[in-house]
């Protein structure tokens, strides 16, 4: 294979981007911005893409660091350059998203749900306030995605929505969080379940989905987002028992695709159940989350 040679000047803006994102991965924000700030001040000759990416990593850097309107600025100026830079319109329908739901009194202490929502507003704007839509959801949280749902495709007054969590956490995290705080996520559902003005709508279920799937009706739902526990035998699990609940026609979409940590290993699953179940299904997306439709039983 030939060797790409690069100029003396290339080999620096190289240097300042590879140093930038090594800081960035130790968790030095300041650091890393200054890094990515070199490279673009020296980098006379990177490409658009390239600018707009150095944009995208400032911007990423300087929301670590707590500055929300820079981080705005910079995702802004990376789309700007490069309107079709996917990351940076997630994390701006993100941020959109965590200012309007604080400004209307919600109750959310995490935000793993932000990102999604253009691939959301994408493939399920079809759904939006149809009659009789049955959705379920495994792995709720504070709510998030649920409210999301409620508010955005769950419209239609006979639109109903079945929320399945143990309310005890994810293995990956649960050591760390504050001692107590487990025990405040069931009522935080609660209270933004009843903020989105949906309460009647919503069926919460407490256990665990390998039993809790077991006590519904099959071929029911319409939608059903898989979002709860990350261990890859769980992943399967949930995946193969949501398959009977779910109508012909329905979608499937699971998150974390690119949760990768070794002993937990989401992805495993999911090509495990993709490629099993291949002749009954529609690939629809494929990226931090996979969606199919059911084209068959
Ligand atoms: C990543 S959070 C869900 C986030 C939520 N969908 C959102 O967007 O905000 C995962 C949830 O799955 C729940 N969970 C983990 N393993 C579970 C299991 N085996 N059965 C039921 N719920 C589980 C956890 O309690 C946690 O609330």
């Amino acid at each position: 294979m030939q060797q790409i040679q690069l100029s003396p000047l290339q080999r620096l803006v190289k240097a300042y981007i590879d140093l930038g994102v090594t800081l960035f991965n130790q968790g030095s924000f300041e650091d890393a911005i200054a890094q990515f700030q070199q490279a673009l001040d020296v980098g006379a000759d990177l490409t658009v893409a390239q600018q707009a990416k150095l944009h995208f990593n400032i911007g990423s850097a300087a929301l670590k660091l707590g500055q929300r309107q820079e981080a705005i600025n910079r995702f802004h100026r990376a789309l700007e350059l490069q309107p079709e830079l996917s990351v940076a319109q997630q994390e701006l329908a993100k941020l959109d998203y965590q200012a309007d739901t604080q400004a209307r009194g919600y109750q959310f202490t995490q935000d793993w749900f932000g990102r999604n929502i253009p691939l959301w507003k994408q493939h399920l704007q079809p759904l939006k306030d149809q009659e009789q839509l049955n959705a379920l959801e495994i792995g709720s949280w504070e709510g998030r995605s649920a409210c999301w749902l409620l508010e955005n495709i769950l419209t239609h007054p006979t639109a109903r929505l079945t929320c399945v969590d143990s309310f005890e956490g994810n293995e990956e995290y649960r050591e760390m969080l504050e001692p107590g705080f487990l025990e405040s996520v069931e009522s935080r559902f609660d209270f933004n379940i009843a903020r989105a003005g949906a309460a009647e709508k919503v069926t919460k279920l407490v256990g665990k989905s390998a039993e809790v799937l077991r006590t519904l009706p099959l071929r029911n739902f319409d939608l059903i987002y898989i979002d709860g526990s990350h261990v890859a035998c769980d992943v399967l699990s949930d995946a193969v028992l949501s398959w009977e609940l779910l109508k012909v026609g329905g979608l499937l979409i699971f998150d974390d695709y690119d949760f990768g940590l070794r002993e937990y290993g989401t992805r495993y699953a999911i090509d495990a159940f993709l490629n099993s179940f291949a002749k009954k299904l529609e690939g629809v997306h494929k990226s931090h989350q996979v969606i199919v439709r059911k084209v068959q039983d």
